[in-house]
């Protein structure tokens, strides 16, 4: 049986009910987080934390109680038998069940909490092998920082990718790479690894940011500028980052071969210092 989070209650996750009426269902008013356990702690859950609380913010819903989520996360591995696995927690918060009009409910409502843990296969060897990946005009609104539960364009494309035999779907927004689906991209041209800058074209990746850490500390140069989609023939490399696929090479866009189409040196070095930084 699986148990979930619901309300404040940890409750069998067949028994969560959540109301016709929810914003989350009506309009995916709400916002999300997804984070990883390995095996005995959450990776950065802090700023995970900080991130679901800023998203919170920024779309006006109020959870007093946001602070809890690392102890419900950790609850939820427990209560699911999943201490010694790797895991992985999300979490939707949505603006609560009110009558369905545009503006928020006029009499305050509590917001619906929701959350669930389960068993994941890193997929590592896989990963390491690199990823095709599909190139596409970014579908998405201007506030991609948000990380809200509205994520038809980029279901779509990740589709799209899917029926193409590829594992993501980078975007490009006004000749400019923005990022993926549902990672952050990053590549290598002329010794330097360049990445989209935070802004409100991308959402601030937790991975992306202590890998753009890993990566100084090893010495290489990372240039936070967005990369013209023009310079895309002369790159050397490209990887992406998230939280399920660490770090995975692009071998290939648009079937087009990255570099000589196989995993690149600065982006296995990554990761392999992500690896041995989580598995300290
Ligand atoms: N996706 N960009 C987008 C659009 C994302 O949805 C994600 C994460 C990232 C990477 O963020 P992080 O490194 O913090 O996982 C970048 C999650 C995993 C998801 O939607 O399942």
């Amino acid at each position: 049986m699986e148990t979930a989070y619901f309300n404040g209650s940890f409750i069998p996750k067949e028994e969560v009910h959540i109301s016709p009426d929810d914003r989350g269902f009506l309009f995916a008013d709400g916002i999300y987080e997804v984070v990883r356990w390995y095996g005995s702690s959450f990776y950065d859950i802090e700023s995970h934390l900080a991130r679901m609380k800023r998203s919170m913010k920024e779309i006006r819903i109020g959870w007093d109680s946001a602070g809890s989520f690392p102890g419900i996360a950790e609850e939820l591995i427990r209560r699911n038998n999943l201490a010694g696995c790797d895991a992985l927690v999300y979490i939707q918060v949505t603006r609560g069940a009110a009558r369905r009009t545009h503006a928020f409910p006029r009499e305050p409502v509590a917001p619906t909490v929701y959350a669930f843990a389960w068993s994941f296969n890193p997929a590592r060897e896989l990963i390491a092998s690199g990823i095709s990946t599909i190139l596409r005009k970014d579908p998405r609104w201007n506030r991609c920082d948000i990380k809200s539960v509205s994520l038809l364009p980029n279901i779509l494309s990740f589709q799209e990718a899917v029926e193409d035999g590829a594992m993501e779907s980078i975007f490009v927004r006004e000749g400019l790479i923005t990022e993926c689906a549902h990672s952050n991209v990053f590549f290598v041209l002329n010794g330097k690894i360049f990445t989209h800058p935070e802004s409100t074209n991308i959402l601030s990746g937790i991975t992306r940011k202590n890998v753009i850490s890993l990566a100084r500390e090893g010495g290489l140069e990372v240039v936070e500028e967005a990369l013209p989609e023009a310079a895309l023939k002369n790159i050397s490399e490209a990887f992406i980052t998230n939280t399920s696929f660490e770090v995975a090479p692009v071998i290939s866009i648009n079937n087009i071969p990255v570099g000589n189409g196989k995993p690149g040196p600065v982006s296995m070095l990554l990761r392999q210092k992500f690896h041995s930084a989580v598995d300290q």
